[in-house]
């Protein structure tokens, strides 16, 4: 099969390393890809955004099976596109890509499908909003309807913070149309995981747990990024856990869309709190997670081509997922300055030193002539298996130490949760 891989960063860099072990791959393109993409695959000089120009290309050379790395061409309707056109492509239509696309129609199908989720409200204006901020006595969390880069989502400590939230979104229009309405609401308290699974729009195959690490700086400070880093499994998410976000919220979800009228067909991720009253669904992704992927693609097992093909040919009814029992876990290394402001163009030294063993996915990396420089905020992701989440993250951290550029910056306490459990564990265990 020939493949085209959509995208340019460590997901799609994870993707393609997995697609190109598959026997059923002749051929792999990557668009736009990056420089270390490039050694694994054909690299396409077209933007993700540019879905007639990808249109053009899988025509032109009769690609087999476009995987769709990113939320903005799934939202703006490749996979649509691409069907009108008789292409197949794994991801869901733009109808389905809505539940990331806009935060009100998801929060909206998890009422009408009882998904456990924050109580919310919904605001068009900034007057009627403040009055609502004004009857609140707790901290709330304050988002913009659609597509903000992850930007739009803010978490408030008090009524000031909520208010200046709700006018950079709807007086400033900091993120543009995506700030049209606001959600406000409940702020929940507990440990965070990403659940991502399969779906042809019937059957539901979920994929290992993970932990991402949105804030930048170490324990959980600072702004919040893409993700600084991430592992799987994340020990807090039991088996009991899983079946309830099975049928609480990843059936009930498919399901309720189907009865709808939308098969969703693609992944879905779901990104959960763990409270107190068991797992609320913060937000729906419409695809892989990044840098989730860089962790629960190297522990997949399965032919991942077989199983995309599957997704896409509505038989994943067909497909058993088998698991690398041991950890991953992956740092990220991000350019001075991110998540603000960076130079780009740095040259990237130490990656031919990198221990066996240690996968290095590029995010944001070009080939400058025979070298390779900084392209993004986030540049490598640096990954790693091991027996337990704290022997992943003893050798992730091994492969990072060679590597430098300038500016550099990454979390040292990758996995702090589940290390600080994994102790506590041995420490039960010995007395
Ligand atoms: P989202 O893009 O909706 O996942 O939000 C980004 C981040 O904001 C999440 O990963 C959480 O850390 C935080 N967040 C979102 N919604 C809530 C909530 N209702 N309560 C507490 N934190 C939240
Ligand atoms: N790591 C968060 C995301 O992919 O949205």
């Amino acid at each position: 099969m020939k493949v085209l891989v959509v995208g340019g960063g460590g997901r799609e860099h994870a993707l393609v390393w997995k697609l190109r072990q598959s026997p059923r791959l002749t051929k792999i393109y990557c668009a736009p890809g990056n420089g270390g993409i490039a050694a694994d695959a054909e690299c396409v000089p077209c933007k993700a955004e540019d879905i007639i120009g990808l249109r053009d290309f899988a025509l032109a050379e009769k690609i087999d099976l476009t995987v769709v790395g990113p939320e903005a061409p799934l939202v703006a309707g490749i996979v649509d596109l691409f069907q009108a056109s008789g292409l197949r492509a794994f991801g869901p239509g733009a109808r389905a890509a809505l539940l990331e696309g806009s935060k009100l129609f998801a929060k909206e199908a998890m009422v009408r499908y009882g998904i456990p989720t924050a109580g919310f409200q919904v605001f068009r204006e900034i007057e009627p909003a403040c009055r609502y901020l004004r009857s609140l006595d707790g901290p709330c969390v304050v988002k913009a309807d659609g597509l903000a880069a992850g930007k739009g989502v803010i978490v408030a400590e008090n009524r000031a913070e909520a208010e200046s939230a709700v006018r950079l979104i709807m007086e400033e229009r900091a993120f543009g149309t995506a700030g049209d309405a606001v959600i406000i609401e409940e702020r929940l308290e507990g440990e965070e995981v990403s659940v991502l699974a399969f779906t042809d729009g019937q059957t539901v195959l979920p994929m290992v747990a993970s932990q991402d690490h949105k804030r930048v700086g170490d324990g959980d400070t600072g702004p919040n990024t893409g993700g600084m880093g991430a592992y799987s499994p994340p020990p807090v998410y039991t088996r009991a856990l899983h079946e309830q976000v099975c049928s609480q919220v990843l059936n009930p979800l498919i399901q309720g869309l189907r009865g709808d009228g939308i098969n969703y067909r693609g992944v879905i991720y779901a990104g959960l709190m763990l409270t107190a009253n068991g797992p609320y669904v913060l937000e729906f992704n419409c695809r892989f997670g990044d840098p989730e992927t860089q962790v629960v693609i190297p522990r997949l097992r399965s032919d991942l081509l077989a199983v995309l093909d599957a997704v896409v040919s509505e038989r994943l009814s067909e497909i058993a997922l088998d698991w690398d029992t041991r950890a991953a876990a992956c740092v990220v290394l991000a350019s001075g300055g991110y998540p603000g402001p960076y130079e780009s163009g740095k040259a990237i030294a130490g990656l031919e030193q990198v221990p066996p063993g240690v996968m290095v996915f590029h995010s944001g990396t070009r080939n400058a002539g025979s070298k390779l420089a900084t392209a993004g905020g986030r540049v490598l992701g640096v990954t790693a298996l091991g027996a337990t989440v704290g022997q992943a993250v003893r050798v992730a951290y091994q492969g990072v130490g060679g590597i430098s550029f300038e500016g550099m910056h990454f979390r040292r306490d990758i996995a702090h949760c589940a290390l600080s459990r994994e102790r506590s564990e041995s420490l039960d265990q010995s007395m």
